[in-house]
């Protein structure tokens, strides 16, 4: 784990070092750091997100849109005329880091809130440190309904769930693409894999569908022949593969090899921007999948975000730059009201969001901390996620 900006910068700048020094370690974590925050001087705020590992793209392009939204801020006076700081730590794709991650923030940083983690296996380890510390946690992308019934009062989020994302698939599978026969391979090792396969496979089977074959596999995996193998001989029609683009460009070429022509469908794991069509190539082809937001939807009126995030970052943001930009925009503007205060006072503020202007669409906070907000179909088309369809819940 590497925290872009080190910690002891801070303590020589006398902004929170007398704390520092006595803060408990950080397995205790303190109750209530907000009313410990200082009264003046920078406004720090955190981010845990995938900057190595298998995963990189997701936190590499939500932390992008952290960054945009705290130098806005900043560029505009700041909450009470105090900077905001950012201190964003790597989780290297793996939840044992991603719980390092959010203790650090919480003890030593004495963050105000955290933005983080993208994948939801990630999100629920980070939670126990997010409520001992009574540090609010603002996940971007976790879409497992876990991450906040189980994550408790603190963790948010400012996406959809898969109670939606896995129904809204089946039915765009049944309806849209006709499809009869559903072969999944699923990844194992992921909270939100395996979460979206099931309400996937229940929604399906409802609508007179049929799954002909259920597949395990474990990330990171990289032979996965058997599997499709037993697959194929169930002469499916789709094959949907619930898990990250990582593990989906190697699974799509072997299935091509051996001769599988099914449409491959997914979900919001797959996003990544053009990594998923450089990994799989032909393989990947026409293939489709739900994600949270697509530069070319006509229906998103979001030019000036489009625009400031490409003269940034030299590219077109995907839903996980979006989504970044949105949960911390949506921590900022609680910080805002609870007068620069951390703790139960931020987290009630955030509780309180309602219809803020998000690129990912309008985002209220509901009574189990989640969001409600459409999402898109995206098909790639030369290697190029392309919009497809919007659908809302
Ligand atoms: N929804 C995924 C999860 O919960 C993470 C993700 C979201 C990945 C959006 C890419 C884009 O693990």
């Amino acid at each position: 784990m590497r925290p872009f900006q080190l910690v002891p910068l801070l303590c020589a700048l006398t902004l929170l070092g007398c704390e520092r020094k006595q803060a408990p370690a950080p397995a205790a974590g303190p109750k209530g750091s907000g009313s410990a925050q200082p009264t003046s001087g920078p406004l720090p705020v955190g981010f845990v997100g995938a900057l190595t590992g298998p995963e990189a793209h997701f936190g590499l392009e939500s932390r992008n849109g952290v960054q945009l939204a705290v130098e806005e801020t900043n560029a505009a006076g700041g909450i009470q005329g105090r900077p905001l700081v950012l201190r964003s730590y790597d989780s290297q794709s793996r939840p044992e880091e991603a719980a390092n991650a959010m203790t650090r923030l919480v003890t030593q940083d004495r963050v105000l809130f955290v933005v983080g983690e993208n994948q939801s296996s990630n999100s629920l380890a980070m939670a126990p440190a997010a409520a001992s510390g009574e540090v609010p946690m603002i996940a971007p992308s976790s879409t497992n309904p876990r991450v906040t019934s189980e994550g408790g009062p603190f963790v948010f989020r400012v996406c959809f769930t898969d109670t939606f994302q896995g129904q809204l698939l089946a039915r765009f599978a049944r309806e849209t693409l006709k499809a009869e026969r559903v072969a999944m391979l699923v990844d194992q090792k992921s909270d939100y894999a395996v979460g979206l396969a099931k309400v996937f496979a229940g929604r399906f089977t409802a609508l007179g569908g049929k799954i002909v074959s259920d597949e395990a596999y474990a990330k990171g995996d990289t032979d996965f022949r058997g599997q499709l193998t037993r697959a194929k001989s169930t002469r499916p029609d789709i094959l949907f593969i619930p898990g990250y683009y990582s593990d989906v460009g190697p699974l799509a070429r072997q299935a091509r090899e051996l001769g599988i022509r099914a449409t491959l469908l997914g979900g919001d794991g797959w996003d990544s921007g053009e990594r998923l069509g450089q990994l799989g190539g032909a393989a990947v082809e026409g293939a489709l999948y739900s994600t949270h937001f697509a530069a070319d939807n006509p229906g998103a009126r979001v030019k000036d975000f489009l625009a400031k995030y490409q003269a940034r970052f030299g590219h077109l943001p995907d839903a996980l730059g979006a989504l970044g930009y949105d949960a911390a925009r949506v921590g900022i503007d609680a910080l805002r009201r609870s007068g620069a205060v951390g703790g139960p006072t931020l987290r009630e503020q955030i509780a309180r969001t309602r219809d803020f202007d998000g690129i990912t669409g309008r985002i209220t906070i509901g009574p189990d901390r989640d969001a409600v907000k459409p999402a898109v179909i995206v098909k790639l088309v030369k290697g190029q996620p392309t919009f497809a369809a919007e659908v809302s819940p």
